[in-house]
C-alpha cells in the first residue's frame, strides 16, 4: 500500500516537471503548482485518471508575492509533503521583468525558488526533501556548455542580478547570462541550506541536455526548433551524447532523488543520479554564503 506522502512540484505542466509529477504520483499526493490553471487541471485529470491523488496550486513563481501567496495555500492543505521539487524554469532569449520589475530568469528560475523553499522550509517534517533542478550551464570549464560559446554563471551580486546586470565577458547569446547565473545561485544557494538546516535534505539535479522541452521557446518557434537542432547534432558527436537525456529519463532519476529516504543532502546529482562537480566558484563555501546573504538581504522586504 502507498505511504501517506505528499511531493510539491513547481512547472508540472511541460517536459521535464510533466514527467516527472506523473512518476511522484505513483510514491504519494501530488501538489502540482503552476501559473496556468487550466494545464494543472489537465494535469491533474491525467494523474486522477490513473486513481493518484493531486491537488493543484496556481502560483507565478517569478513573483515573490505570488509565491508568497502560494506558500501559504501549499501549507494549508495539511498534508504531510515529504519533497519540495523546484523544477519551474525558463531560458528566454531576451531579457524580461517579473512583477517585482526583476530579471525574469533570476526571478523565476533563482529567487522564486528560494523564497518558496524558505517559506514552506517550517512546514517541512524531518527528514524532507528539497530539490532544486539545476543546469552544468553554470560551469564554463563544462564541454557542451563551452562549445556553444557560454561563459558560465556571471554573478556581480543578487542585485545586479535581479537588476539584470552581469559580469562583462560573458556570452554572446542572448539569455544565456541569465540562465546561468541563476542555475549558479541554485546550486550555491542549496548547499547553504543543506549546512544550516540538516534536520531537512537538500540537493541540486543536472537533468541531462534533455531536447524536445518547452526551454528556450518564447513564441520564437524557428529559434526554439534552432535550438533544438543545434542540441540534437551535439548529440551525436560522442563527447556530448553522455549528457543526453530525455523527460522521462530525468523524470525517473528527479523522482528517485526527490523520494529518497537515504538521508543524503548537500549533493548535486547528474543525469543519471551519480554526484557531481559543479564549477570551481559554485564550490566556494564564501561564495555560497554570500549567494544567500544577498538574496536573503534582497527578498527582505517581501517576508
Ligand atoms: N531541457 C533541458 O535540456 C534542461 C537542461 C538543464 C536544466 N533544465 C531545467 O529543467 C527544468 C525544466 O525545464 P524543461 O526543459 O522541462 O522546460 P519546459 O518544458 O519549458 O518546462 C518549464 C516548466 O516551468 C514552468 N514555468 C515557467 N515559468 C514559470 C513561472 N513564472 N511560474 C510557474 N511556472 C513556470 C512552465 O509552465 P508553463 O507550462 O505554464 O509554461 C513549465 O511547466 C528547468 O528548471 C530547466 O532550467 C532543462
Amino acid at each position: 500500500m502507498k505511504e501517506e506522502k505528499a511531493y510539491v512540484i513547481t512547472g508540472p505542466t511541460s517536459g521535464i516537471g510533466y514527467e516527472t509529477a506523473l512518476e511522484l504520483a505513483k510514491h504519494g499526493t501530488v501538489v502540482l503548482v503552476g501559473r496556468n490553471r487550466n494545464k494543472l487541471e489537465e494535469v491533474k485529470r491525467t494523474i486522477n485518471e490513473r486513481g493518484q491523488d493531486a491537488a493543484m496550486v496556481v502560483c507565478d513563481v517569478s513573483d515573490i508575492i505570488s509565491v508568497k501567496h502560494a506558500a501559504k495555500e501549499i501549507a494549508s492543505l495539511g498534508l504531510p509533503i515529504a519533497g519540495l521539487l523546484n523544477n519551474a524554469g525558463i531560458m528566454p532569449q531576451k531579457a524580461l521583468k517579473n512583477a517585482q520589475g526583476w530579471d525574469l530568469t533570476f526571478a523565476t528560475n533563482y529567487l522564486g525558488a528560494f523564497a518558496l523553499t524558505e517559506a514552506l522550509v517550517p512546514h517541512l517534517p524531518d527528514g524532507a526533501n528539497v530539490v532544486f533542478i539545476g543546469s552544468a550551464i553554470e560551469d564554463p570549464e563544462r564541454k557542451p556548455a563551452k562549445v556553444m560559446g557560454m561563459k558560465g554563471g556571471q554573478y556581480l551580486s543578487a542585485e545586479s542580478s535581479a537588476k539584470g546586470i552581469w559580469k562583462p565577458g560573458g556570452a554572446k547569446m542572448a539569455g544565456i547570462d541569465a540562465y546561468a547565473t541563476s542555475k549558479q545561485c541554485v546550486l550555491a544557494a542549496a548547499m547553504v541550506l543543506a549546512r544550516e538546516t540538516p534536520r531537512l535534505h537538500f540537493n541540486v539535479i543536472e537533468p541531462g541536455i534533455t531536447p524536445g522541452t518547452g526551454l528556450g521557446n518564447n513564441g520564437n518557434r524557428f529559434v526554439h526548433f534552432l535550438m533544438g537542432s543545434m542540441m540534437q547534432l551535439m548529440m551525436l558527436l560522442p563527447a556530448f551524447s553522455r549528457y543526453k537525456s530525455t523527460p522521462k529519463k530525468s523524470a525517473k532519476v528527479i523522482s528517485d532523488v526527490v523520494t529518497d529516504t537515504s538521508g543524503r543532502t548537500g549533493v548535486y546529482f547528474d543525469q543519471k543520479g551519480n554526484p557531481m562537480q559543479g564549477s570551481v566558484l559554485s564550490r566556494s563555501k564564501e561564495f555560497q554564503e554570500r549567494v544567500v546573504l544577498e538574496t536573503r538581504a534582497l527578498l527582505e522586504k517581501y517576508s
